[in-house]
This record gives C-alpha cells, structure tokens and sequence, in this order.
C-alpha cells in the first residue's frame, strides 16, 4: 500500500513542483511504483511529466466534481512514473466544492482508489493553504516541506506548521512532518548557511533533511524541456539530494514495515 506524501508550503516558488517530479522519478528509478497527482491549476506537474495540460479532456478535476474513477484519468509519463494531471478547470474546483458534503476528505477518497497499486503517491500542492491543499493534508500520511534558502521562506513555514497543527487536530490525526528540504541553496552565500543555522534552532522539532538541493538554471531548463533534471548530459549538484532523498523515503518505509511486523 502506497505510502502518500504531499509537497506543501503556501509561498510561491519554493520547488514544490520541481521536488516532487524528480524526487518522483527518482523514486521510481529505484523500483518503486509511483503515482503523482497535480492538485495546482497552473498545471506544472502535468507540463514537467511531459504533457499540454490544456490539451487534456481527463483531469482531476473530472474526478473532483463528476466522481470519475481515477484510474481513467491516470496517464503515464515517459519516464515510468504515473500521473493524475491538472489543468485550469481545477481553478473553478475549490469554489464548486464549497457546498459540497465532505468536501475536505474528496482527494483522500480518490487516493483511497489506487493507494494499492504503488509504493509512494506524492501530491503537487497549489502556493495556498486553501481547500484543495486542506484536502491534501487530509489525505497525505507525511508532508514535506520544500523551504527555499531565503528569508521570506521561514514565516511560511511557521503559518504551514499552525495550518498543520489543525489538520492534525481535525481531519487526520495521523498526519507527520517527514521533514523539511532546504531548496535553491546557493553555496556561494552566507545568507543560505544562515537559513540552514535558522532552521536548525527554530524547528528542532521537525527533522532537517541533511542535504540540500543546489541552486542551478539547470532545474528551469528540465522543466521547459519536459525532462527530469537527471536526463542532463552533465551531473548536476542538486539533483543528487533528489536521489538522496529517495533512498531516505523508501529506508522509512521499510523501517515502518519491520516496526508493524515486530508489533503484530
Ligand atoms: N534548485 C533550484 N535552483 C534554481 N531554480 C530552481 C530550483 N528548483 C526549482 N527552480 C526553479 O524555480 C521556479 C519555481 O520552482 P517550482 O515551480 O518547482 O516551485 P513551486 O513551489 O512549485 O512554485 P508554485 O508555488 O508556483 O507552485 C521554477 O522556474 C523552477 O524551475
Ligand atoms: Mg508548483
């Protein structure tokens, strides 16, 4: 049974989108079985794996509103990783699903569809914390928290900390913070090392991935060439927290197989 993570911070442009496609593909490259689902209207996921977003008739959004089984809107990107896509319509989604009954648990009931077909889901948050990140945070067993290597990025963190506090309180008490990934780190400044030593002091709670993704134009490239950022002829340094990243995920998970063995 797959293990969900979601993607979450409510700032823009952090590497919500970026993280969880290679990490996605990562995973994948070591033989997991991964689906990854589109929850943002601006559609990036969808156009990162390889497709028009605005081409495609089948969308979560089918899903969401029509009660389409999710299977049929799975498509299946070329580098072996599965996808529920997104397009604009999503953007209408939160405003129809106001009055709609258990409109906070719609994504788990469509993840509950599939969740033992893979190993890992990851679920690609929109940059707010409103009802469709609400339902992701509802599905999702761990979240991670893409924090970019600036400021601005820490007060975010704190108000998704409190959006998560509640959720656990209200809609899924076993919601966990698997960790935080320090992303755009520019190993040229004092400024990212002092985000890194905030982090560290501020959030003792919450584990601090011990790898950070560099910051390179290479990450842009990948996304407009439709490619994960390990098909570029050169290795580039941040990638390599991606597959560090993997191998973390995938050593919790059979940790957490042992640990319900042992206890049964
Ligand atoms: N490590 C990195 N170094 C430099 N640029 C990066 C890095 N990771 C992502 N980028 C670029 O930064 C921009 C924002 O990244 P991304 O789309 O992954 O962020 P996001 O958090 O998903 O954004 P949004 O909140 O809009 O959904 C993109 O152009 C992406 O290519
Ligand atoms: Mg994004």
């Amino acid at each position: 049974m797959a293990e969900v993570y979601v993607l979450a911070n409510q700032k823009g442009g952090v590497g919500k989108t970026t993280s969880t496609y290679n990490l996605g593909v990562a995973l994948q490259d070591i033989q997991q079985r991964v689906l990854l689902v589109d929850l943002d209207p601006q559609a990036s996921l969808t156009y990162y794996a390889g497709f028009d977003p605005e081409e495609l008739e089948d969308t979560i959004y089918q899903c969401l509103l029509r009660n389409k089984p999710v299977a049929e809107v799975i498509i299946s990107s070329d580098y072996g990783v599965d996808l529920v896509p997104a397009n604009m319509d999503l953007s209408l989604a939160e405003m129809q699903l106001l009055n709609a009954p258990a409109r906070e648990r719609r994504i788990t009931k469509i993840i509950n569809e599939v969740r033992d077909d893979y190993d890992f889901i990851l679920i690609d948050c929109q940059p707010s914390l409103g009802l469709l990140t609400i339902n992701a945070l509802a599905a999702a067993d761990q979240v991670i928290i893409p924090v970019s290597c600036e400021f601005l990025s820490i007060r975010g963190t704190i108000a998704l900390l409190k959006m998560i506090a509640k959720i656990k309180g209200q809609l899924n008490s076993d919601l966990r913070v698997a960790g935080i990934l320090p992303t755009m780190f520019d190993v040229r400044t004092n400024h990212a090392r002092e985000i890194i030593r905030i982090l560290e002091t501020n959030f003792k709670e919450i584990h601090l991935y011990p790898f950070q993704v560099n910051r390179s134009i290479r990450f842009a490239e990948s996304s407009a060439e439709q490619k994960p950022i390990f098909e570029h002829a050169v290795q580039v340094p941040g990638a390599l927290a991606y597959r560090e990243l993997a191998r973390e995920l995938v050593k919790a998970r059979n940790a957490a197989y042992a640990g319900a063995l042992i206890g049964r």
